[in-house]
Parts: structure tokens; C-alpha cells; sequence
């Protein structure tokens, strides 16, 4: 099997759940303590070993790659000031053996048709997928765990990797739902998928396992996607070229360690910068320490 080096990450979607802070500023930028979200999952992405990023974006967002770009006034500024530590942290955002790439997606057709948009990019490699707006946290700081294991599965298994959590079952509706036969989920482990569906109406989900957004999928499913139908909401679905891939494949669902923060919501977003403030080496000890003094 090739090495698996390649994630699609989308970020072409309008941000309409958090406008209007995401009306000029792409969602992916809005800035968790110190970082644009982007940056955690880019970071995520590295850590986990994968070397390249393919970007589906728009040219309106142009700032997301830009973040990764070289910005020479500013590092000449920094440099001829002295302020080394600065310098490190815009140079150094990513390893030198870390390519990021763009494809372009012109209209939201939904989640599946930007990850086709990558295909030319991706070519015949297997490769990853992972939504933006999540990001993972792990309590003991390893914030890669979770990608980094469903990529060890995929290679172990032969079996295309979704990762899942539980969410209440009033929550359903807003997810891809997998149907596992009943099978009882443990934090790390995969468990085969019998059919998964999008957003089913509460009250008729086959389970409460919801698709969080980080994917590891063969070659294969882009073939799947190009033959896709509208579906849910009127998009082409990832969920339902994967469901057509069940036909052909093993596809697993793995149940995650870490939590997920969904940063394109308001609370999910809140709660990502409290997390994330408090492992932070320079304000972390501060908030907790603010927080205990709150009487809320
Ligand atoms: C997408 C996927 C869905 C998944 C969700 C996670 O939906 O289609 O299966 O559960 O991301 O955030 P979207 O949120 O783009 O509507």
C-alpha cells in the first residue's frame, strides 16, 4: 500500500453559523488564544505524519494560505528589531518537508464535491479528510492521537477509518450517523460500519455515533464521489459515497479519545479557547486561576 501522506482539509464554506464574525474573516482564521483554527489542524495534521496538505478553497479566502506563506516585510521587521522568539513564530509554522497545495471549489455543493475538487491533487493515493471546524482535544496534550490512530488502523485494518463520538439523541440530525449493528464503542477502537447516513431526523438515527470530521479513505472514493447524487440538503455527501463504498470495502468507525471542540459554533468555540487557554505555557496558570475565582 502507498504511503499515506495526503489530507484534504475543506475550507471554501461561507462560515454562516458564525456570522457575523466570519463575514470579511474567513471562520478558519478566527483565532483560538494565540493561533487561527486552521493552524491547530494543519498542526494536527503534521503531527499525525501527514506531509501534504491539500487546501479546497475559494479566492476570497486567500487568507488561509497566505498564514502559511513567507511575509518577508514582517520578518524583515522582526529581524532587524531582534525579536528572535517572534521571527520563529511566524517562520517556523510548518516543518520544510510540509507541502500545502490548493484546489478550488466555486459553489457550495456540499462536503463530498469539495473533497472531489482535491482529486486532481490527490490522484491515485489514498488519503485523509479533515473538517476544519473541529478540532480535537486531547486532555494529556497529544492533540494528534486520534488522527495518528485511525491512520495506523487504515493500514492495519484495510479498512477505510471515520471517526465517531457519541452525541445526545435530540443532537442527531446535525451529523452523518453510523450504523454499527449495536456494536458497543470503546475510545480507540473500530468497529465495522453496516450503512451510515446524513443528518437522519431524530427519533429514526440508527445510532448516536456521530461522523466528527476526521476520515481516512482509499483512492477509490473519489471514483464514488464523482458518481454521487444530491442528497441530504440538496449536496453531494461524503456520507454517501462512503456508504456506497461499503459495497466494495471494510469502512470502520473508530471512537475517538480526545473531545471535539467545534469551533463553528459559539459555545464549541468558547469552550475551544478556554481548553486551549488553559494549556497554554503563558496564560494557562493565570485562567485557571481566574476561573476559580469566578462565582458564575
Ligand atoms: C459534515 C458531514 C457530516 C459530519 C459533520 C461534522 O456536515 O457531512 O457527516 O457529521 O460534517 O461536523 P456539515 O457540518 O458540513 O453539514
Amino acid at each position: 500500500m502507498a504511503e499515506l501522506t495526503k489530507i484534504v482539509i475543506p475550507v471554501a464554506g461561507l462560515g454562516t453559523r458564525v456570522l457575523p464574525a466570519s463575514k470579511v474573516i474567513p471562520k478558519e482564521m478566527l483565532t483560538v488564544v494565540d493561533k487561527p483554527v486552521i493552524q491547530y489542524v494543519i498542526e494536527e495534521a503534521v503531527a499525525a505524519g501527514f506531509k501534504e496538505i491539500i487546501l479546497v478553497t475559494r479566492p476570497i479566502k486567500k487568507s488561509i494560505e497566505a498564514h502559511f506563506e513567507p511575509h518577508s516585510e514582517l520578518e524583515e521587521a522582526l529581524l532587524a528589531k531582534g525579536k528572535t522568539g517572534q521571527l520563529a513564530l511566524v517562520r517556523d509554522i510548518l516543518p520544510d518537508d510540509v507541502t500545502i497545495s490548493t484546489a478550488f471549489q466555486d459553489e457550495p455543493r456540499g462536503l463530498g464535491h469539495a473533497v472531489l475538487c482535491a482529486e486532481p491533487l490527490v490522484g491515485d493515493d489514498d488519503f485523509a479528510v479533515s473538517l476544519p471546524d473541529v478540532l480535537i482535544f486531547n486532555p494529556d496534550g497529544d492533540h494528534a492521537h486520534d488522527l495518528r490512530n485511525i491512520a495506523n488502523a487504515f493500514k492495519q485494518n484495510h479498512a477505510a477509518q471515520i471517526m465517531v463520538e457519541a452525541v445526545p439523541d435530540d443532537q442527531v440530525s446535525s451529523y452523518g450517523i453510523v450504523d454499527c449493528g449495536g456494536a458497543e464503542f470503546h475510545p480507540g477502537e473500530s468497529h465495522n460500519v453496516i450503512a451510515m447516513v446524513e443528518k437522519p431526523p431524530v427519533g429514526s438515527a440508527p445510532s448516536n455515533q456521530s461522523i466528527i470530521g476526521r476520515y481516512i479513505l482509499p483512492a477509490r472514493t473519489m471514483a464514488l464521489l464523482r458518481q454521487t447524487q444530491p442528497g441530504a440538503g440538496g449536496e453531494i455527501q461524503l456520507t454517501d459515497a462512503i456508504n456506497a463504498l461499503i459495497a466494495e470495502m471494510p469502512v470502520q468507525a473508530n471512537s475517538m479519545r480526545g473531545q471535539t471542540c467545534d469551533c463553528g459554533s459559539k459555545l464549541g468555540y468558547l469552550i475551544a479557547n478556554i481548553r486551549y487557554g488553559l494549556e497554554h505555557p503563558e496564560i494557562g496558570a493565570a485562567l485557571a486561576a481566574w476561573l476559580k475565582q469566578q462565582e458564575f
